[in-house]
C-alpha cells in the first residue's frame, strides 16, 4: 500500500471535529446488480465499524419488490445482533412507512431513518406518493418510532437538482425538511442524489435552513459524486457550519429510482480531504481501503474512489 499522506494544514473557522455517517451497505448496495449474500453483507458492515465508523446504515426495510438487493434486512440485522448491543456504535436502517418501522422494531432496532422527496416525480418514482402524501406515511411511522424511543432521521433526497424537473426551489426542500424535523426527526440529511450541487447553491440552501430556524448543527449533507463536486461541496457546508456528512466505503451506490444517480462521495475521499485538513472524525482510512478493495472483489469491478485506486495502486 503506498505511503502518500496529505500534509496536514488547517483552515480557521471549520469544525474541529466531523461525524462521518457511512451508507455504503444501504445506499450503495441497493443499488448493485449482483446481489451480495447477506454473510458477506454481515462482514462488510463490521469491518467498517472495526474502521472506526460511528454510524453504519446497514439496510432498509422497504417492499423487497422494489429493491431486492435488500430483502435480506431481517436475516441481516439478527446476525448483527452483537454490534447492536455497542452503545457507542449505530447502526441505522431506512424505513418508508408503519410496515417497514413494524419490521425493525421486531428486531429491537433503536435507529430508523425516513425518506422524502423534494420533488414531485421522485415522490411518484420512489415512494408512490405525491409530495404532500408522502407525509401520510411518515406522520404515523415517526410518532410510533418516537413513541418507541427510536431515533429517527430524515431524508430529503433531490434537493439540489431532480433529472426530471431540473433546479429544485429552495424554498421547496427547507417546507419538506423543516416538516420533517416537525414530525420529530433528530437530524434532516440533505441529498444531493443526483450530484448536481455546487458549492454556492449548498450555502444558499443551509442559508435558507439557517432563515428557517434550523441551525447547521441539526443538518447532514449527502453528497453524490457524478459531476466531481462532492468535496467542493463538503468544503462548503463546513464553512456553512455543518458537521456530519454521508459518505459511501469505496463509492459505491447511487439510488434505484434515480438513475442519473451515480456513486456516493467515497468515505475513503471524505477522509482523506478531512485528514489533510487537521479534521477529526477517528476512521482509519487503510482499514477502510481495505475494506472498499474486498468488497469491489465481491462485486467484480474495482472501486470508482480515487483514494482507494492511489491507495491500491
Ligand atoms: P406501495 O406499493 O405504495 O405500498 O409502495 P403500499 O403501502 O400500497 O403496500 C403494498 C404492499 O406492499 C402491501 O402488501 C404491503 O404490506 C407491502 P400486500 O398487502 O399487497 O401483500 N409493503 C411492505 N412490505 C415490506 N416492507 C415494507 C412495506 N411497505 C408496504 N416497508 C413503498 C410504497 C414506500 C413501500 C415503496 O414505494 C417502497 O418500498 N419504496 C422504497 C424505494 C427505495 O427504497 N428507494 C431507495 C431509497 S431512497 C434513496 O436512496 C435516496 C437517499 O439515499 C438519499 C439520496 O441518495 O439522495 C435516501
Ligand atoms: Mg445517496
Amino acid at each position: 500500500m503506498s505511503r502518500d499522506l496529505p500534509m496536514v494544514v488547517g483552515e480557521p473557522g471549520l469544525p474541529d471535529r466531523v461525524t462521518i455517517y457511512e451508507v455504503g451497505p444501504r445506499d450503495g448496495l441497493q443499488n448493485e446488480q449482483t446481489v451480495i449474500p447477506t454473510d458477506v453483507k454481515a462482514t462488510f458492515v463490521r469491518r467498517l465499524l472495526g474502521a472506526g465508523l460511528p454510524v453504519v446504515e446497514a439496510t432498509s426495510f422497504v417492499h423487497p419488490k422494489w429493491v431486492p438487493q435488500l430483502a435480506d434486512a431481517a436475516e441481516l440485522m439478527r446476525g448483527l445482533v452483537d454490534a447492536l448491543g455497542d452503545p457507542a456504535r449505530e447502526l441505522p436502517v431506512l424505513v418508508p412507512n408503519e410496515r417497514g418501522l413494524q419490521r425493525s422494531a421486531e428486531l429491537g432496532l433503536r435507529h430508523v431513518a425516513v425518506f422524502a422527496s423534494a420533488t414531485e416525480t421522485f415522490a411518484a418514482k420512489n415512494l408512490n406518493r405525491t409530495l404532500l402524501t408522502q407525509f401520510e406515511m411518515f406522520t404515523p411511522t415517526m410518532a410510533q418510532a418516537i413513541d418507541l424511543h427510536m431515533t429517527v432521521r430524515g431524508y430529503v433526497s433531490m434537493c439540489f437538482g431532480d433529472p426530471w424537473e431540473g433546479p429544485v426551489p429552495v424554498d421547496q426542500v427547507v417546507a419538506v425538511g423543516t416538516r420533517l424535523l416537525d414530525l420529530g426527526a433528530t437530524q434532516l440529511s440533505l441529498g444531493d442524489t443526483i450530484g448536481v450541487a455546487t458549492a454556492g447553491h449548498v450555502k444558499e440552501l443551509i442559508a435558507a435552513f439557517g432563515d428557517a430556524g434550523v441551525g447547521p448543527e441539526r443538518l447532514a449533507l449527502h453528497f453524490h459524486d457524478t459531476y466531481g463536486q462532492a468535496l467542493t461541496n463538503v468544503h462548503a457546508g463546513l464553512q456553512s457550519g455543518v458537521t456530519t456528512y454521508d459518505a459511501s466505503a469505496g463509492g459505491l451506490g447511487g439510488c434505484p429510482y434515480a438513475h442519473s444517480a451515480t456513486g456516493n462521495l467515497a468515505t475513503e475521499d471524505l477522509v482523506w480531504f478531512l485528514n489533510g485538513l487537521g479534521i477529526e472524525h477517528g476512521v482509519d482510512l487503510d482499514a477502510v481501503v481495505a475494506t472498499s478493495a474486498w468488497m469491489a472483489e465481491q462485486l467484480g469491478r474495482p472501486s470508482p474512489s480515487a483514494v482507494v485506486r492511489a491507495l491500491t495502486g
